[in-house]
């Protein structure tokens, strides 16, 4: 199986220049890992996600190579044009070339309050435009504390199941279109993890979850999200129940992002 490995560049870089840095290490470090290591494009499918001024620029550099563009987050109200001033719709983010969007990440639901009807509207407008779902769920710190990670993890996994509800036509699309993310919050930036025994768990919780909304949902890809760097990303690959990362901070640097591909890769032998 494919490994998933997806840069969230967040609100970052500062300037189209540091961009441009940044892709010229990425791209170099990606052309010698593909020769040092045939395998390595069967085996890991990256992925970008940049700040939507960058996606242009982004999408435009990584064409003909291996790796996906993806956007952080698409517009609620409309899947094409309209009054809605700041946002940016799924028709826009699949024009400037991004194939994917990454949905429900909790800096989203916190900061925007992401609800469960906001995000049953994006993830629809998100497939009839085309775009591949990243989907995050997790659970805070006091959720964590309060051993109620698989009660929220349900919870937040009825978009999925409601959205298969309203619109069944929807399936096909979304076996080959979804991902989810699991991101435990108080993971997220902050050096801390679980155990990979913990994640291990909560990713078989939520495939059977999942599969249990449509049989065609069985094989669904879970990726674990928090913290990951190139030290514990061998620990986090060995598992055959994560398919692959999320990965933030880690993310803003070729080396690190690259190294923990490699680890998924030489995981995936
Ligand atoms: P982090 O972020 O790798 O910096 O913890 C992950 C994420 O928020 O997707």
């Amino acid at each position: 199986m494919q490994a998933w490995i997806i840069g969230n560049w967040k609100q970052n870089p500062a300037t189209i220049h540091d961009v441009n840095a940044l892709l010229d290490d990425l791209l170099t470090t990606m052309n010698a890992t593909e020769q040092a290591n045939t395998a390595f494009t069967a085996r890991c499918q990256l992925m970008l996600a940049p700040s939507f001024i960058h996606l242009t620029t982004v999408s435009a550099r990584l064409k003909g190579t291996s790796a996906l563009c993806a956007a952080q987050d698409i517009s609620a109200h409309s899947a094409t044009v309209g009054a809605y001033t700041g946002d940016c719709s799924a028709q826009q983010i699949a024009d400037a070339g991004a194939t994917w969007t990454i949905l429900g990440h909790s800096e989203r639901r916190q900061y925007h309050q992401e609800s469960h009807d906001k995000l049953l509207q994006k993830v629809t407008h998100a497939l009839t435009q085309d775009l591949g779902v990243v989907f995050c769920i997790g659970e805070t710190q006091a959720q964590y504390d309060a051993q109620q990670t698989l009660e929220v993890i349900d919870s937040q996994l009825s978009v999925i199941r409601d959205l298969l509800a309203q619109q069944p036509k929807l399936i096909d699309s979304l076996s080959t279109r979804l991902i989810i993310a699991y991101e435990p919050v108080w993971a997220i930036g902050t050096g801390k993890v679980p155990t990979v025994a913990e994640v291990s768990a909560t990713h078989q919780h939520i495939k059977q979850s999942v599969a249990g909304f449509a049989k065609s949902l069985s094989a669904i890809t879970v990726l674990y999200g928090g913290s990951v760097n190139a030290d514990n990303a061998d620990s986090f690959a060995a598992d055959s129940m994560i398919d692959g990362a999320l990965v933030g901070g880690a993310s803003l640097k070729a080396e690190s992002f690259l190294a923990i591909a490699n680890a998924f890769s030489r995981a995936n032998t």
